[in-house]
Parts: structure tokens; C-alpha cells; sequence
């Protein structure tokens, strides 16, 4: 019974039914295509989020041209970095000075990372901070010492990223202490371990002269780090005499890391 039945039956693909819904099928997706500019196509509308409404391009979101596919999809070259940064040019700022995020990392494509037509809540930004790591930022500025307990809101006031300066200086001021001497260049002092001990990596007299051990700032520097004496254990009457051949003036003798830069014999 079955068997016969099978046998009776028409060819599938053939069958007049089949060949009119599938005309009907494509005279429909024709009109729609015709009708809507190719939005038949479209595979869900764009994020209507605006977070900064920084009105990039003169649009307040991507919903607001979401007709103008061509904004993003470039004909024959499909979706190009170009087409974003139009509007985006604060990225492309950072892209041409190799700057911030968007400069060290590697972007073949935006898409890559950053989707659309996933409908109109789809948040753009929350989306492109959930995929951001630790490690992105290890990249661009290390949150290690003191830095790495800290809310990123202490350093990124108002959820902004972008443009973030990573000198120290931007963010710390110079202590009264410095009384404004030691420059701005504070990494080449300190690390972001604590502000003391200071590494003194420029401090080129060792601290250990004499074989005493270490020697305590205020033996050289009696009232501040940036004038030195020797005189608390070199005598200034002994120098005079120790030096007596060389002929020097008072002010030559005193500059003594001009022949004695680390205080070593025969330099
Ligand atoms: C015609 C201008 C325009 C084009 C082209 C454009 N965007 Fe946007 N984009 C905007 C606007 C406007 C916003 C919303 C800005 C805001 O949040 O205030 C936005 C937001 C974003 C955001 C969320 C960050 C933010 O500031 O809110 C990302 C990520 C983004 N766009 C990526 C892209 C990518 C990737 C492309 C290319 C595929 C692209 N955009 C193309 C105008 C544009
Ligand atoms: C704001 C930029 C933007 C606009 C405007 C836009 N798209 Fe897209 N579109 C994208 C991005 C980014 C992708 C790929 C990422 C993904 O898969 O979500 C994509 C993917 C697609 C895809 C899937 C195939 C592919 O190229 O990956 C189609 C089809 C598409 N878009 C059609 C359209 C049509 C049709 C329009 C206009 C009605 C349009 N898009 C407008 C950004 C845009
Ligand atoms: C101690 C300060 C500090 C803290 C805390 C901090 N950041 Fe940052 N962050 C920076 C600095 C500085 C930069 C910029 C580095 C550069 O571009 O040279 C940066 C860059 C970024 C960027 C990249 C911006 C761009 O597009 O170029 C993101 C995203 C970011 N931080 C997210 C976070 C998040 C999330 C947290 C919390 C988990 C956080 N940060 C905590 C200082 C900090
Ligand atoms: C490897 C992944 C990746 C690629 C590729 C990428 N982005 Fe991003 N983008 C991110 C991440 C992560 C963030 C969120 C952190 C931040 O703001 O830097 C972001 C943030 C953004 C923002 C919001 C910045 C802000 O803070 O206001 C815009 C706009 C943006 N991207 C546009 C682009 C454009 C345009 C391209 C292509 C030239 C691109 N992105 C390529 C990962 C990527
Ligand atoms: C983007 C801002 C930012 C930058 C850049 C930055 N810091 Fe900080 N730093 C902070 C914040 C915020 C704190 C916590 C509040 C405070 O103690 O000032 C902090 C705390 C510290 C502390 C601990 C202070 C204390 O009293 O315990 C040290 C040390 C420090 N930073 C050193 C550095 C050094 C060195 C650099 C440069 C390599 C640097 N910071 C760059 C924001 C920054
Ligand atoms: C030429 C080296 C040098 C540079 C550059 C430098 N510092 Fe210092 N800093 C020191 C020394 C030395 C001390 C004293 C350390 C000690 O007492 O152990 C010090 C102490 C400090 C202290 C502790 C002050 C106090 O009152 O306890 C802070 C805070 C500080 N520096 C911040 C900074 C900042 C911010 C910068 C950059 C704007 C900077 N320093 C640049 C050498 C330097
Ligand atoms: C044995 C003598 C001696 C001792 C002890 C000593 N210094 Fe110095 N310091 C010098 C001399 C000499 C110079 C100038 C030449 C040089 O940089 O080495 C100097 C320079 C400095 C400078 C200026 C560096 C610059 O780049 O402007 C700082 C800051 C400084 N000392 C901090 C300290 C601190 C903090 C201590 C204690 C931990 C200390 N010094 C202990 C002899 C000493
Ligand atoms: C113009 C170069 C010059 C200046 C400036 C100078 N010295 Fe000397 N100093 C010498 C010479 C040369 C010798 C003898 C050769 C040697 O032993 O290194 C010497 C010897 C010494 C010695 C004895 C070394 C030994 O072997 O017994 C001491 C200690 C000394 N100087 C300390 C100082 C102090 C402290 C100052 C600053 C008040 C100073 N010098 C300034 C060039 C100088
Ligand atoms: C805390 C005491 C102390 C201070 C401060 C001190 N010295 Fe000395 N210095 C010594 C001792 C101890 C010796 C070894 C005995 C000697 O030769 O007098 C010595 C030796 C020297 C020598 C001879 C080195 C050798 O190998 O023969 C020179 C040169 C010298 N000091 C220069 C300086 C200069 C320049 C300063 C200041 C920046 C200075 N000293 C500060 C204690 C000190």
C-alpha cells in the first residue's frame, strides 16, 4: 500500500504548487528589494544608544542613518576601517599617532570587534568594554603597586577612556618638598611602588662612599636634596691641604664630584 502511494506521488521540485509559490516568492522579494533600497536584506536594525552625544558625523547613533548602508558598507569593498573613521576621527587620531587602544592593537577590520544589527538596545560601547582586559590595559599602562587596587573611575572620571594621559605628572602633582627643582620626568625617581624610598636612579655618588655602609641623605645634603657638602667628614681645612699642589680656588675645590663623580680613588 505505502510502496504505491510513493510512486504515485509527483516529483517534489516540479510539482505545480512548488514552481508557483517559488515565482510568488521572488516576485515578493523583488517589490520589497525595490521598495525598501535594499533594506530586505538588512539583518537587523543598528544600536540606537548614544552615550557621549558627540552627534559624530551630524548623526546622534548608527539607528539614525541606519538606511545609509553605504556609510559603513562600502560597495565592492564591503566594510572598511575608512568608513568608520569618518565619523569615528578621534580613533583615527589615535590609529595615525599609534596612540591609546585603538594604535597598538592589531585592527584588520573594526567589525572585528565591534558588531552592529543587533538590534536597537544593543549598547556599541558597553559591548567593546565587556571584551576589554587586563591585559589590553597591562599593554597600554600597567595597574601594578599602588595602582592596582584603585576603581578605574579614580583614574577615568565620568567612564571616559579614550585619550587618557599615562605621564605621571598628569595625574600627581610635585610635592613642595621638590621645591620645584627635580622636573616633571617623576618616573625616572619613582616607581608606582609608593613615592618613598625614591629610586634615584639619576644619583650617581653612592650612598654606600667610604665603606660605612649606607650614608644618611642629610650627611650631603644638610638642607636640600639638590645642594650637596662633603664636609662633614672631609674637612674643609684638610681638603685645603690634601689639594694644596692643584693650585684651586675656594670655588673650584667645592665642586668635588667634578673630579670625584662617585668618590673612588684616581678618577
Ligand atoms: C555617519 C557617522 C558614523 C559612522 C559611519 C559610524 N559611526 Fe559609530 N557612531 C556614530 C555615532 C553618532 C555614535 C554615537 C555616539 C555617542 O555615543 O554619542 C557612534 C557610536 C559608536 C560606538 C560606541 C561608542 C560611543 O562613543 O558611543 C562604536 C563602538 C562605534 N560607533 C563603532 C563604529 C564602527 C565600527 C563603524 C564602522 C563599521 C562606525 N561606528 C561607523 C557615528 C558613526
Ligand atoms: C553603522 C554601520 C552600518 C550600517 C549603517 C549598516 N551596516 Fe550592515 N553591517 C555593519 C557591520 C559592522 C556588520 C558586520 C558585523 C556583524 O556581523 O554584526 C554588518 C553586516 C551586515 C551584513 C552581513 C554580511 C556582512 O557584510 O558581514 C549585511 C547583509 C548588512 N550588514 C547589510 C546592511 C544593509 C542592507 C544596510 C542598510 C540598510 C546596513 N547593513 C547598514 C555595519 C553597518
Ligand atoms: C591608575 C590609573 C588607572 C586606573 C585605576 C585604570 N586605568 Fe584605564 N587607563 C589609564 C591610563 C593612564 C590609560 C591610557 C594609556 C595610554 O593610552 O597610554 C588607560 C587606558 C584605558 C583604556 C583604553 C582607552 C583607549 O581607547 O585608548 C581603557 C578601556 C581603560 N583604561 C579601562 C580601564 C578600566 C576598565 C579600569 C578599571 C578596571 C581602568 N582602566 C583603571 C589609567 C588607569
Ligand atoms: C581588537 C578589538 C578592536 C578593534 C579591532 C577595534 N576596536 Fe574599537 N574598541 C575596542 C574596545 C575594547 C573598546 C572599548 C575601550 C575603549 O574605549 O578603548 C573600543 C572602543 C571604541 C570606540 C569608543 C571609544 C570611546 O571611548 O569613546 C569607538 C568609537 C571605536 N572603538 C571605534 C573603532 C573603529 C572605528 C575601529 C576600526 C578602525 C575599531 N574601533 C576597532 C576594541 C576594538
Ligand atoms: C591616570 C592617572 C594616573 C597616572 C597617569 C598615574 N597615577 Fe599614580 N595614582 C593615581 C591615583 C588616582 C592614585 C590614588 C590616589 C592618590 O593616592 O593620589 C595614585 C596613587 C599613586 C601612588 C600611591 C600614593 C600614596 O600616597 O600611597 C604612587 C606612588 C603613584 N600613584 C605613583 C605613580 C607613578 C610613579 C606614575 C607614573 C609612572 C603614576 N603614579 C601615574 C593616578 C595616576
Ligand atoms: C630627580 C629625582 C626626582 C624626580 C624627577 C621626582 N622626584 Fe619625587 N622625590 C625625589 C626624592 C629624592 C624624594 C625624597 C624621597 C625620600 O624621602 O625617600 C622624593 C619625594 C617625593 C614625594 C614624597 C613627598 C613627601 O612630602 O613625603 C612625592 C609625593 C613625590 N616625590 C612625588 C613626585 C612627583 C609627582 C614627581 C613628578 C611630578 C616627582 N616626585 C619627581 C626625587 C624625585
Ligand atoms: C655621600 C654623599 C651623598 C649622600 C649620602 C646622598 N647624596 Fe644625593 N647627591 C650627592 C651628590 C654629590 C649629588 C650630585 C651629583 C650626583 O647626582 O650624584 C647628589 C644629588 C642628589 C639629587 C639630585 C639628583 C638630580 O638629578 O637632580 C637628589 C634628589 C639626591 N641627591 C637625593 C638624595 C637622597 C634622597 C639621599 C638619601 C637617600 C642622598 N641623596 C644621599 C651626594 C650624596
Ligand atoms: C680639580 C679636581 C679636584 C677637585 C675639585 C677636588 N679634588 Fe679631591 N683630589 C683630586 C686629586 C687629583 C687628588 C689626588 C689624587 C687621588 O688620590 O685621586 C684628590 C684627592 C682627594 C682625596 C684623598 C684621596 C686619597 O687617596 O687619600 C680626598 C678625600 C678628596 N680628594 C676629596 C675631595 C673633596 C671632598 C673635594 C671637594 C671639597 C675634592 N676632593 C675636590 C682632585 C680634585
Ligand atoms: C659619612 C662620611 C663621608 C661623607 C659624607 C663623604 N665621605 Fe668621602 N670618604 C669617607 C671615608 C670614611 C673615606 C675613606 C677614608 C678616606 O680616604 O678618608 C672617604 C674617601 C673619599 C675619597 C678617596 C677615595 C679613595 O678611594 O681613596 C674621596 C675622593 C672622597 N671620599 C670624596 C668624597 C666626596 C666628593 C664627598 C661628597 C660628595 C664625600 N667624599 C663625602 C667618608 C665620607
Amino acid at each position: 500500500m505505502n510502496q504505491q502511494r510513493l510512486i504515485a506521488r509527483q516529483h517534489p521540485f516540479f510539482s505545480p504548487v512548488a514552481l508557483g509559490s517559488t515565482l510568488l516568492l521572488l516576485v515578493v522579494l523583488g517589490i520589497a528589494l525595490w521598495q525598501t533600497g535594499g533594506r530586505a536584506f538588512n539583518p537587523g536594525p543598528l544600536s540606537a544608544v548614544a552615550v557621549s552625544q558627540q552627534q559624530s558625523g551630524g548623526f546622534p547613533n548608527h539607528a539614525a542613518f541606519a538606511d545609509e548602508c553605504t556609510q559603513c558598507h562600502t560597495p565592492f569593498a564591503g566594510l572598511t576601517a575608512a568608513a568608520c573613521e569618518t565619523c569615528h576621527t578621534l580613533i583615527a587620531d589615535q590609529r595615525q599617532q599609534q596612540m591609546g587602544l585603538h594604535g597598538r592593537i592589531d585592527v584588520a577590520t573594526c567589525a572585528a570587534c565591534h558588531l552592529e544589527h543587533r538590534g536597537a538596545d544593543y549598547h556599541l560601547f558597553q559591548a567593546a568594554l565587556d571584551q576589554f582586559s587586563s591585559e589590553h590595559h597591562a599593554v597600554l599602562f600597567p595597574l601594578d603597586g599602588a595602582h592596582s587596587d584603585l576603581e578605574c573611575v579614580a583614574c577615568h572620571e565620568n567612564g571616559r577612556y579614550l585619550g587618557s594621559d599615562s605621564a605621571c605628572a598628569a595625574c600627581h602633582v610635585e610635592p613642595d618638598l621638590h621645591r620645584g627643582l627635580f622636573g616633571v620626568d617623576c618616573a625616572a625617581c619613582h616607581t608606582t611602588a609608593a613615592w618613598q624610598p625614591a629610586r634615584l636612579t639619576r644619583h650617581i655618588f653612592p650612598l654606600d662612599h667610604g665603606d660605612e655602609g649606607e650614608i644618611p641623605c642629610v650627611a650631603c645634603h644638610t638642607d636640600t636634596l639638590t645642594v650637596y657638602t662633603c664636609d662633614a667628614c672631609h674637612a674643609p681645612a684638610d681638603m685645603a691641604d690634601e689639594h694644596e699642589e692643584l693650585r684651586l680656588t675656594p670655588v673650584e675645590l667645592s665642586a668635588c664630584t667634578d673630579c670625584h663623580p662617585t668618590g673612588r680613588e684616581k678618577e
